[in-house]
């Protein structure tokens, strides 16, 4: 697959948009500054995601965490630093697009998924918006598109709900449907930003196992408050505070990291 970029000069070029991962990272950032009116929400951040990992931020309010996926998914651009798509797609030469056809998703914690089509439909036209405007749903899929489709809707567990309209989904199904319509897109990376947020505990448990499942095929990058869910998923969980990494490792070691500590103490989320 090949993408029109614009290079550095401003002119236009194509690259060979496949990511090369073969360092086992998928994500580079590096020196990572981006300031808002002299107040840094992200400063010097340096942060790695390797090929497949499933990774957990975690941090407390205005920590940069939000701000962090709004630099990776190129919605804002950092003042310094390096943002890397596998060994050689420069992230902050695109834009947001760009960004998102090269095989990075995000997902946003309102959804967004169409209400009045049905669950079958959302996928369909988040497969190819394009070919949906010409008519896709009087065009016959595919068998390939088909079985894409039959794939995700089982990921997501909503094969028994294909032709149920949208809108009246509970919350968590809709959630997994927003998940459903950004793996159409078969992305490489999916950063997720606090998914769980007004989910039953049933809801959480199936999210947790859903995430679970896309780790090794896709990297997922997950914001979450929630250390209940956190522990239910992390492998590695990386502590962001006034935008820098302030600790890393597993959620155990985290929490027992006396800076960590520090930052949650009189905070709700450091009960668990
Ligand atoms: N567009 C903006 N203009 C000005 N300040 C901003 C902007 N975006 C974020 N900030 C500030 O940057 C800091 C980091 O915000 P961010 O939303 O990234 O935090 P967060 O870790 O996602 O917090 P939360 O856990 O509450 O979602 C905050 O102090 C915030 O007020
Ligand atoms: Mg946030």
């Amino acid at each position: 697959m090949s993408e029109l970029i614009s290079d550095i000069e401003g002119g236009i070029r194509t690259v060979d948009a496949s990511v090369d991962a073969s360092h086992g990272i998928l994500l580079y950032l590096e020196g990572v500054t981006v300031s808002f009116d002299g107040f840094k929400a992200i400063d010097n951040l340096s942060l790695y995601i390797g090929d497949g990992e499933l990774r957990c931020i975690i941090g407390p309010n205005g920590a940069g965490k939000t701000t962090m996926m709004d630099i990776i998914t190129g919605k804002t651009k950092p003042d310094t630093g390096r943002v890397f798509f596998g060994q050689t797609i420069d992230l902050l030469q695109l834009d947001e697009p760009a960004i998102a056809r090269i095989g990075i998703g995000r997902k946003f914690q309102k959804p967004t998924v169409i209400e009045p089509l049905s669950v079958l439909e959302n996928l369909e036209l988040a497969m190819s918006g394009a070919k949906y405007l010409r008519g896709l749903m009087t065009t016959r899929l595919t068998g390939e598109e088909r079985e894409r489709i039959g794939a995700v809707l089982e990921r997501i567990g909503l094969s028994d709900l294909a032709q149920r309209q949208a809108g009246i989904l509970a919350h968590g199904q809709k959630q997994w449907l927003e998940i459903g319509m950004l793996l159409m897109q078969q992305p490489r990376l999916l950063l997720v930003d606090e998914p769980v947020a007004g989910m039953t505990p049933a809801e959480m448990e199936r999210t947790a196992e859903l995430l679970n499942s896309l780790a090794g095929e896709h990297s997922v990058v997950v914001v979450e408050h929630d250390m209940g869910f956190v522990r239910s998923i992390a492998d590695k969980v990386t502590v962001l505070h006034q935008g820098r990494v302030l600790a890393e490792g597993t959620l155990e070691e985290v929490q027992a990291d006396p800076k960590v500590i520090e930052v949650y103490l009189g905070d709700d989320h450091a009960a668990h």
